[in-house]
């Protein structure tokens, strides 16, 4: 089998410029190693084996404290499962009006809560702004006609690509304590946000009160598999009768643990995290300057959007780069990056819309 590793991926037909998302990507060659070699053999199944005590004793160690984890194959059933072990079917999760939960989870956090009401809460750059989250925890609060607030949960980095700074993470975790209410991270891209705030995972979580994460791994390497990290640990019990009601106790476990143990290895999770971010500032670096781009919001991490003129999307569509474009609204583009984009990816897709831009100026 050929792999596609960040230096081949240009040349794979079908491949070129995977802008859609960062799901585009496979999975790094360390991971599969890693997947090959624990399928070989026995191994005590739904979790009872080696290879998921070792990576949960390698979160402890990077977390810097007690945790539990549940793996789970989508950042769907993650988010899903922590909400509803936080928010009572009556409560309400407060959260951004952009958040995926909100908008792209098919409302899978109701059906897994029996019916906790998503309540988005305003904000610039799909953050939740802390004061309009303090208006929304005192909302209607022991009225009986009304869903209770009950959780709060962020998208670190955000859906747009913007990034909570550890203020704001902190500030929206005093705001639970003084309304008690939990505290729920949606960290799908959470390598991706760590080296960019450049801080310990630890002060970007539980040091500033996050009850639950949802550590995402697929997007940066790992072929299927996220963590439902427990920092609460009072709560881990009921995560996992959850876990198991909804399908999601995997019985071949150690396949699961075996691709996250790869991932926090030697750092990969933060190299691959690392070049994603790079290949992103490049696009925005190289992209800002051109005639009728304009570059949409603050582009922190792997994911920018854009506004380009339609003949730019159309000729870049027709050379087969690809791209979500005006879902967002007229014009709008998003371009993802991942651990695989090539530099050559970047250049061409640069290149390409300075050669189109001249073209059209012309005409
Ligand atoms: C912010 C965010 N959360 C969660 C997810 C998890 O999605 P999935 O269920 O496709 O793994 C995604 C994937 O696009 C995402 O962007």
């Amino acid at each position: 089998m050929t792999q596609a590793y960040p230096q081949d991926v240009a040349n794979l037909p079908g491949l070129k410029g995977g802008f859609s998302s960062d799901n585009v990507a496979g999975a790094s060659k360390e991971v599969m190693d890693a997947l090959i070699a624990a399928s070989v053999g026995a191994a005590q199944p739904y979790g009872a084996d080696e290879f998921t005590q070792r990576m949960e004793a390698r979160l402890r160690d990077i977390f810097e404290c007690d945790l539990k984890v549940f793996l789970v194959a989508t950042g769907s059933a993650a988010n899903g499962l922590s909400l509803a072990t936080l928010t009572p079917p009556w409560g309400a999760v407060l959260c951004h009006q952009d958040s995926h939960i909100n908008n792209d989870e098919c409302g899978a956090p109701e059906f897994y809560s029996a019916g906790a009401k998503l309540v988005s809460v305003a904000g610039e750059n799909s953050k939740i702004s802390p004061a309009a989250l303090r208006r929304a925890a005192q909302n209607k609060v022991g009225d009986v006609h009304s869903v209770q607030p009950a959780c709060v949960s962020v998208t670190q980095i955000t859906e747009s690509g913007s990034l909570y700074s550890l203020e704001e993470i902190e500030e929206i975790g005093a705001i639970c304590r003084d309304h008690g209410l939990k505290y729920h991270m949606d960290g799908a891209r959470f390598a991706n946000a760590l080296v960019a705030l450049d801080c310990t995972p630890a002060q970007m979580t539980r040091q500033a009160g996050v009850d639950i994460l949802s550590f995402g791994a697929t997007k940066n390497g790992v072929l299927a598999a996220e963590a439902i990290i427990v920092f609460d640990t009072s709560l881990s019990d009921e995560l996992a009768f959850r876990r198991k009601r909804a399908g999601h106790l995997t019985s071949k476990m150690r396949l699961l643990s075996a691709q996250l143990e790869a991932y926090l290895k030697d750092d990969l999770w933060l190299n691959n995290a690392q070049h994603a971010n790079a290949m992103a500032a490049r696009l925005v670096q190289g992209l800002s300057d051109i005639q009728g781009v304009k570059i949409l919001g603050p582009s922190q991490a792997n994911i920018i959007f854009c506004q380009l003129p339609e003949p730019i999307i159309q000729g870049l569509l027709a050379q087969g780069f690809r791209f979500y474009h005006d879902r967002w609204g007229k014009g709008v583009v998003r371009l993802v990056t991942s651990f695989a984009t090539a530099l050559e990816e970047v250049d061409a897709l640069i290149q390409s819309a300075r050669q189109l831009s001249a073209t059209s100026m012309d005409q």
